[in-house]
């Protein structure tokens, strides 16, 4: 034990604070790069006359704000990203047919520009159709109301459109000298989105569709590839690019494309009621290495940052605020830790193969064990001399493997890749994690040689407050409250009557009942029951102003008991959306509130046919159409002060002022003291909120990286709250009086909102043997004959906090067989009772310089 040696490297984040407020002002004139073309071959995008392999970072602009968009692309280039990727949200652009919107959270140029000044590259998918969890998959709603149009088909309504959308978007690039050869970032273009997996419903028609779709992209002229993901029958001139959890052997559907993953899922989007799911940084490594290692060439990270679904963007049914995604950045733009560092990490190892990557026009197969697989690349490197980058897989799921690769003896641990990216020394091995906040790893059967492990608290500014000890509240009228109400004979359909400016429509209805009827439920039962045969996704039925019963689901039938009085009674139905379906065919025929029949059941005289019924409608609530939650107009509600022991209650409106947490630290709020509804900040909707609970099973399975990975594998928050903790971006805040305005539709309690700030509290990092030398020692890699001579040197830990934090101490430290995990170690047999002192000694010496390599031998 005593010979190993042990670096440390504590790093102060002020330098990369300094260099974070330098991005903040970037120049948003001129060109970006000197113009270059785009095209490419069967191996790789040819950019400027090159091949390139590129990472991709996938982040969508108006899932965060325009305050973001700097830092989020700064950390990106930061982890290793060549692309950003981003859709682009039709309905957002153009909310109301003809009216285009490109301001704010949809300053979709500026957010061009940004990618441009940062030196990035910019992968567009204009869709228009983006799926993307998005409402109504980006559709503006108004599409559904053109005479005859069917979607994404061979419609001519349809078609015109799109084309005309698309075009503007083109046109809009055009103008602000985005492209590549106009020296802008644009090096690529997506026309229609996983269309093949709805094609089929098509017919005909579908086939024809996508040939126009190619042909209507190609022709405007954007002058760099386009691509189509997920589509098996892409016309010749566009790329057929692969989306899925792995794509390494995807081919294309011909010889002369490359092979591009436009969507590596490294997490997945979370349901209302569903558990939390998050995809471990080994195995995601694992796929990323082994589409390179397989001959990939693009890799696009979906998401990179997620994000927040703001206002009512979020698809559905049933999808939540939050799109956090468990991606490398977290929802606020935090790294997300060992993911966003052991990435990081993979791209330098990948950065460093380029050369033989590029060389190769494919890779030389070996196989070295029945699960087990080189991949060789060599050729000639640009400077001359040769090159060549090895990749060593082994793919059994359980066990390590020893594997012998020109004639030396390497380990693989289960389900992971060694990069060689000079076919002799590993620099990477998917399965090691070396970046901060450690987890578990399998090692190989070589003797433990002891490993360091370190904990290290940072400074919290989390204080758990009640955001405010005062609220006013105001009553939302049950039923039709205003002027704008019609009255129809029948039932309508919710999105012909809302056209999705609320998720709200009222119907009300009169019921009269007779004394028989009394009579004959005093016999057989007092109630009658409303039966819809389908709705979806929230009825709230009313009768006389009190709550019968709600039910939530999608497309399910509805049977809702109610109690008449005899007389005339006021039968009311509240259908809701919780955001609109965003995935399959024939979107434009899904709709909202009721199908098949509906009818009250119970009565003397049999059945009545509610949808014969004389029906009133009222499109959204009272307090939206008067903007109550604006600071402008909130003032002129008539809000009364809400005593502290007020009981819950259902429809209420609550407005609070708050000061914001000093700081820049990203804001939430704890929403889990309210119910169900809507929330809005100094006029910004931060989006709808329900502490509705997550399903109780599937969280108890251990998390093992190895082996396939689905959305259901590694699951948690079963049985908690699906969201408790709302964004609230620091650009929506002032330094003081926020005007807090909630939509409550079921009952909660204002008193118990609290405001907190989001940071790491704590870090940890672990280094052993078994980790390989910190990859910047291999920054400049001097090729001699195809080997990469390099010094050898021990593995390293590094710790770094978020901007504007410092290590305040540091709890835990271990040479020598630690056990537990970043939530809690523990010593293990083998403990050096030196090593906090020693590890105490390197943080105070951290804290006076910036910097600090220092080696530790022979604790
Ligand atoms: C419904 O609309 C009618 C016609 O505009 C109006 O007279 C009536 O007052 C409205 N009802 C309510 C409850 O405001
Ligand atoms: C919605 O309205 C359109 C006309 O605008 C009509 O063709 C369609 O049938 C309506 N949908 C339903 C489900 O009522
Ligand atoms: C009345 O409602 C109750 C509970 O909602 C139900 O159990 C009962 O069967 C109903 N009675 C009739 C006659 O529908
Ligand atoms: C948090 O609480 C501490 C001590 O209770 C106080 O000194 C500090 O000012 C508070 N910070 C914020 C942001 O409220
Ligand atoms: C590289 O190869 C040449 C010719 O094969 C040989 O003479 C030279 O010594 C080699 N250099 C190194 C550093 O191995």
């Amino acid at each position: 034990m005593a010979e190993s040696i042990r670096t440390f490297s504590l790093q102060w984040r002020i330098l990369s604070l300094i260099i974070a407020l330098l991005v903040y002002f970037p120049i948003l004139s001129g060109s970006y790069f000197k113009p270059f073309n785009v095209s490419y071959d069967h191996r790789a995008l040819i950019i400027a006359g090159k091949r390139r392999m590129l990472v991709s970072a996938g982040i969508h602009y108006p899932r965060a704000t325009p305050e973001m968009w700097s830092d989020l692309i700064a950390k990106s280039k930061e982890g290793g990203a060549d692309v950003v990727q981003t859709y682009v949200f039709w309905n957002g652009h153009e909310p109301v047919k003809g009216q285009y919107n490109f301001e704010g959270r949809y300053d979709l140029v500026k957010f061009v520009k940004l990618i441009g000044s940062s030196g990035l590259y910019l992968h567009l998918r204009i869709g228009p159709y983006v799926c993307a969890e998005w409402n109504f998959g980006g559709f503006p709603v108004w599409l559904r109301d053109i005479p005859g149009i069917e979607f994404r088909t061979d419609n001519e309504p349809f078609k015109k459109e799109m084309q005309k959308f698309v075009t503007k978007i083109v046109d809009l690039m055009r103008e602000a000298k985005l492209f590549c050869w106009q020296g802008g970032p644009i090096i690529m273009l997506q026309i229609e989105n996983e269309y093949g997996d709805v094609e089929k419903s098509y017919g005909q028609k579908g086939k024809d569709y996508v040939k126009w779709a190619a042909s209507m992209a190609l022709g405007l002229g954007a002058g760099v590839p386009w691509v189509m993901c997920k589509q098996t029958d892409a016309p010749e001139n566009i790329i057929d690019a692969c989306n899925g959890y792995y794509c390494d052997g995807f081919k294309p559907n011909s010889r002369t494309k490359p092979v591009l993953w436009t969507e590596d899922w490294d997490g997945w989007y979370t349901k209302w009621g569903g558990s939390l799911p998050h995809r471990p940084a080994e195995d995601l490594a694992f796929a990323v290495a082994r589409f390179y290692q397989r001959g990939g060439s693009f890799q696009n990270y979906y998401m990179y940052f997620g994000g927040t679904n703001f206002g009512r963007t979020s698809g559905g049914p049933f999808y939540i605020t939050s799109y956090d995604y468990d991606a490398p950045l977290d929802e606020y733009g935090l790294r997300s830790e060992p993911k966003w560092g052991h990435l990081k990490d993979l791209h330098a190892a990948i950065k460093l193969c380029e050369p033989a990557l590029v060389a190769a026009d494919a890779p030389q197969y070996r196989k070295l064990g029945s699960k087990q697989e080189a991949h060789i690349y060599h050729g000639d490197g640009e400077t001359g001399g040769k090159v060549c980058a090895a990749f060593l897989a082994n793919i059994d799921e359980h066990k390590s493997a020893h594997v012998k690769f020109n004639g030396q003896s390497y380990t693989l641990p289960p389900w992971s890749v060694s990069i060689l990216p000079d076919c002799r020394h590993v620099a990477f091995n998917t399965a090691k994690v070396g970046a901060q906040t450690s987890v578990k790893t399998v090692e190989s059967a070589r003797p433990s040689l002891g490993s360091m492990s370190i904990l290290q608290k940072v400074v919290r500014q989390d204080n758990v407050s009640y955001i405010s000890k005062s609220w006013m509240a105001l009553k939302e009228p049950i039923g039709i409250w205003g002027e704008n109400n019609f009255t129809f004979q029948g039932l309508l359909e919710h999105l012909n009557v809302t056209k999705d400016r609320s998720d709200y429509l009222w119907h009300k209805t009169r019921i009269s009942v007779s004394e028989d009827d009394i009579s004959f439920w005093k016999k057989n039962g007092p109630n009658s029951t409303v039966s819809i045969d389908s709705m979806r996704d929230v009825l709230r039925v009313f009768v006389n102003k009190q709550l019968a019963g709600s039910i939530v689901g999608h497309w399910v039938k509805a049977v809702q008991p109610v109690r008449f009085i005899q007389g005339n009674n006021d039968l009311l139905l509240l259908t809701q959306t919780v955001g609109l379906q965003n995935y399959g065919a024939f979107l434009e025929k899904d709709g909202a509130g009721f199908r098949g029949k509906a009818k009250l059941t119970g009565f003397k005289n049999g059945d009545l046919d509610l949808s014969k019924s004389s029906w009133t409608y009222q499109v959204g609530l009272k307090g939206e159409a008067d903007k109550i939650y604006t600071v402008e107009h909130n003032e002129k509600a008539e809000w009364s002060t809400l005593e502290t022991d007020a009981s819950p209650s259902i429809f209420m409106w609550y407005k609070t002022y708050f000061d914001p947490p000093a700081g820049t630290d990203p804001v939430v709020l704890n929403l889990e003291s309210m119910g169900r509804g809507q929330a809005w900040v100094n006029g910004q909707h931060i989006g709808r909120y329900w502490n509705i609970i997550s399903q109780k099973d599937g969280c108890d399975r251990t998390c093992d990286y190895r082996g396939a990975y689905n959305s259901d594998k590694c699951t948690t928050n079963c049985g908690k709250p699906t969201q408790t903790r709302y964004h609230v971006p620091r650009s929506w805040l002032k330094p003081s009086s926020n005007l807090l305005v909630l939509f409550e539709e079921t009952g909660g309690n204002p008193f118990k909102i609290s405001v907190k700030t989001v940071t790491a509290g704590i870090l940890c990092g672990q280094v052993s043997e078994s980790h390989y030398p910190p990859l910047r020692k291999w920054s400049t890699p001097d090729y001699i004959n195809g080997t990469m001579s390099i010094n050898s040197v021990a593995p390293e830990v590094h710790l770094h906090c978020e901007d504007g934090h410092v290590i305040s101490s540091i709890e835990f430290a271990s040479y020598g067989t630690p056990r537990g995990s970043c939530d809690g170690f523990s010593i293990g047999k083998c403990h050096a009772s030196n090593s906090l002192s020693i590890v105490s000694e390197v943080k105070l010496y951290c804290l006076q310089h910036w910097q600090l390599i220092q080696s530790y031998e022979g604790i």
